[in-house]
C-alpha cells in the first residue's frame, strides 16, 4: 500500500518510540547478555510506560566489534540474541502488546566476516571484490589521509596485496560501494525481506556516508596524526541523492514504511531533500543539540563550554529547520550518547529526580516524533570509571588513545571518555534491586553495571507514582490520550524569556495553547507563569520564581489573541 506519506496526520507521527539496546534491556537465559527474549518478557513494562513502537538495534549475525552495527549475515539473528523465530515472534507478540518494531539498516558497511567480504578477500577476482572499496596504495602507504570516525586510517592494508580497502567507522567495518549497482541490488532485496517479515520500518544508520567522494582526495590534516576526519569526503555528499532516492522508491516507498535516517552532516537549509514532500525518509535525527558538548560533535577531547543559550539556540533551530521541511525526531538519548542527566544538567546537586524531569518535559513536546532510550524513563546517569581496561566501546578506546595523542595526560583522557563513552548509556539495565539489577539470575553481565547498588530500578519506580518513570507515563498520556491535535500537531512557537536559561515553548491550535517552561539552571529564575491548569509540574508548588531545574507544563487559558 503506497504511504499518504506526506499527509499532515500520519500513524508514525503519532507513535512515540523506545530503543531498545538488545545486549544491554533483558538477559533472559542468564548468559551474561541481554537477548529476544528478554525483550519480549518485558513488553508489559513497555506497554505500561505507554510507548508505541521499538527499535531495536542490531540484533544480525555479527562479530560484535561494534556491538551488532557490523553485520555479518543481514538474514540471520546472532545466537547470543536468539534466532529469527524469536524475531518473528516479537514482532507478533508485541503487537499484541499494541507495539511495533522498527529495526536498524546497517547498510554503509558490513562486517569484515561478512562472506561478500571474506569472498572479495579470497578471489579479488569475484563479483564480490566491488561490493567494497579497494584502491592501490600509493608508495607504499594508504591512497589518502583520510582518519575513520573511530581513529586511525580509515585505510586498511590487504594482506598480501598492494592495495588497501576503505572503512569510515572500525576496520571490522569496511564500507560498501553503493555505485555497484549489483551491490545496491542485494540491499534492496534484504531490505525487501525484511519488510514482508512485517517490521514497521527502519531506523537507517550512518546512511549519510554512503557517497564518496570520486576523487579520493586527500585534504590538509586536521590533527596532529597527519589525517583528515573522512566526513569532509564521504559525508552528504553531492551524488548522494540519487543513491537515497533509489533506495526509498524500491524498498520503503513500496511497503508504507517508517524510516528515520540517521543523516548526520546535513545543513538545516538541506532538510527538505531528507523529510520534506519528496524526502528520502519520514523524519531524521539532528544532533546539534545532543552534541553540543564536543565541538563539531567528533572528538571528545574537544570539549565545549556550553551555555544553555547556545543549547536553546540549537534546539530551537533544529526544530525551525523540521517545521519547515517536513517531520522531526526529538530526543536526548540514544545508544551512542551518554545519559543525557550527566551531560545536560551542570549541577551534579540536580543530576536527580528532579533533573531528569526537568529534561524530560522540556523536549518531548517539540515537534516531532519523540524517542526514549532505554533507562531515560528512570533517570539513569553516566558511570565513572577509573580504568581504561573497564571501557569496552571501541569508539571509547579510540578518543582515550587520541587524547593521549593529543597531548593530554591519562586522567584527562579517562575524564573525556568518562564524560562521553558510549558505553555509559549501554549498561545492563536496572530491572529491580535485586542480584543483578535483575538484569538477569546471577551470570556476570557483557558490561559493567552504571552503579551497583542498584538504587534507581524499574520495579521501585514502577510502584512509586512521583518517580521519572510515572512522570514519562504522564508525558506520554498527555501526548498521546489527551491532547494530541495540539501537542502532535500543533504549532510551535519558542518563547521569549528574559533569562537565557529559560527554555520555554508553545504547542497551539486554534482554540488551545500548551506551554512547557524549563528552568535549565540552578538558581531560581523569575518568569511569568501564565494563567491556566498546570498539567505537569516536578516540584509540589509554584512559587513567584522558577524554582532550580523547575519544569511545568501549563494549559493556557487562551484569548483569540493568543493563538
Ligand atoms: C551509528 C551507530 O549509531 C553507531 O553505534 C555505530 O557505531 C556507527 N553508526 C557505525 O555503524
Amino acid at each position: 500500500m503506497p504511504k499518504m506519506e506526506k499527509n499532515r496526520h500520519a500513524w508514525w507521527k503519532e507513535a512515540v518510540i523506545y530503543q531498545v539496546y538488545p545486549k544491554s534491556f533483558y538477559d533472559s537465559n542468564n548468559d551474561g547478555i541481554g537477548d529476544i527474549q528478554g525483550i519480549i518478557a518485558k513488553l508489559p513494562y513497555l506497554q505500561e510506560l505507554g510507548i508505541t513502537m521499538i527499535w531495536v538495534s542490531p540484533f544480525y549475525q555479527s562479530p560484535m566489534a561494534d556491538n551488532g552495527y557490523d553485520i555479518a549475515d543481514y538474514y540471520a539473528v546472532n545466537p547470543d540474541f536468539g534466532d529469527m523465530q524469536d524475531v518473528e515472534n516479537l514482532i507478533a507478540c508485541a503487537k499484541e502488546h499494541g507495539i511495533q518494531v522498527m529495526i536498524d539498516l546497517v547498510i554503509n558497511h558490513t562486517s569484515d566476516e561478512h562472506p561478500w567480504f571474506t569472498q572479495a578477500l579470497a578471489q579479488p577476482q569475484s563479483k564480490y571484490r566491488d561490493y567494497y572499496i579497494f584502491k592501490p596504495a600509493i608508495n607504499d602507504a594508504p591512497p589518502n589521509n583520510w582518519r575513520s570516525i573511530f581513529g586511525g586510517s580509515a585505510w586498511e592494508k590487504v594482506a598480501g596485496e598492494a592495495c588497501y580497502y576503505l572503512h569510515t567507522f572500525h576496520r571490522k567495518q569496511p564500507d560498501l560501494n553503493w555505485e555497484n549497482p549489483a551491490l545496491r541490488e542485494e540491499i534492496y532485496a534484504m531490505i525487501t525481506w525484511w519488510l514482508e517479515k512485517g517490521i514497521a520500518g527502519f531506523r537507517v544508520d550512518a546512511i549519510t556516508f554512503i557517497k564518496k567522494d570520486q576523487d579520493y582526495g586527500s585534504l590538509p590534516a586536521d590533527g596532529i596524526d597527519g589525517l583528515v576526519s573522512i566526513k569532509w569526503k564521504s559525508r552528504n555528499r553531492p551524488g548522494i541523492e540519487v543513491f537515497l532516492n533509489e533506495l526509498k522508491e524500491r524498498t520503503f516507498q513500496r511497503f508504507g514504511c517508517v524510516t528515520v535516517g540517521e543523516a548526520p552532516g546535513v545543513p538545516l537549509a538541506d532538510y527538505g531533500q531528507f523529510i520534506g514532500p519528496q524526502g528520502y525518509f519520514d523524519m531524521i535525527f539532528d544532533f546539534h543539540a545532543a552534541d553540543i558538548d564536543v565541538e563539531n560533535g567528533s572528538e571528545w577531547f574537544r570539549r565545549r563550554d556550553w551555555t544553555v543559550k547556545e543549547f536553546k539556540q540549537a534546539l530551537f533551530a533544529s526544530q525551525q529547520a523540521f517545521i519547515a521541511s517536513g517531520w522531526g525526531t526529538t530526543f536526548i538519548e540514544n545508544h551512542d550518547q551518554p545519559r543525557a542527566l550527566s551531560k545536560l544538567i551542570r549541577d551534579p546537586v540536580f543530576q536527580n529526580e528532579t533533573g531528569a524531569k526537568a529534561l524530560a518535559a522540556m523536549y518531548f513536546f517539540m515537534h516531532g516524533t519523540p524517542f526514549i532510550y532505554q533507562g531515560q524513563e528512570l533517570g539513569m546517569k553516566n558511570f565513572n570509571r577509573t580504568r581504561i581496561e573497564q571501557f569496552d566501546d571501541i569508539s571509547s578506546i579510540d578518543n582515550y588513545h587520541r587524547a593521549l595523542t593529543e597531548g593530554f595526560t591519562s586522567a584527562q583522557a579517562l575524564e573525556f571518555i568518562n564524560q562521553r563513552s558510549r558505553d555509559n548509556s549501554r549498561t545492563p539495565f536496572p530491572w529491580a534491586k535485586t542480584i543483578n539489577g535483575g538484569f538477569n539470575s546471577g551470570a556476570q553481565p557483557w558490561l559493567e553495571f552504571t552503579h551497583r547498588d542498584f538504587e534507581i530500578n524499574a520495579e521501585e519506580q514502577r510502584h512509586r507514582s512521583d518517580s521519572v518513570f510515572h512522570f514519562y507515563q504522564r508525558l506520554i498520556q498527555l501526548r498521546n490520550l489527551e491532547y494530541p491535535e495540539v501537542l502532535i500537531y500543533g504549532n510551535f512557537s519558542p518563547l521569549e524569556t528574559h533569562s537565557d536559561d529559560i527554555v520555554a515553548y508553545a504547542r497551539h491550535t486554534d482554540n488551545q495553547r500548551l506551554i512547557s517552561i524549563t528552568n535549565m539552571s540552578n538558581t531560581p529564575l523569575s518568569y511569568v507563569i501564565p494563567v491556566g491548569e498546570v498539567l505537569l509540574n516536578n516540584y509540589d508548588s509554584i512559587d513567584s520564581n522558577l524554582k532550580p531545574y523547575q519544569t511545568i507544563i501549563i494549559k493556557e487559558c487562551v484569548t483569540n489573541e493568543q493563538v
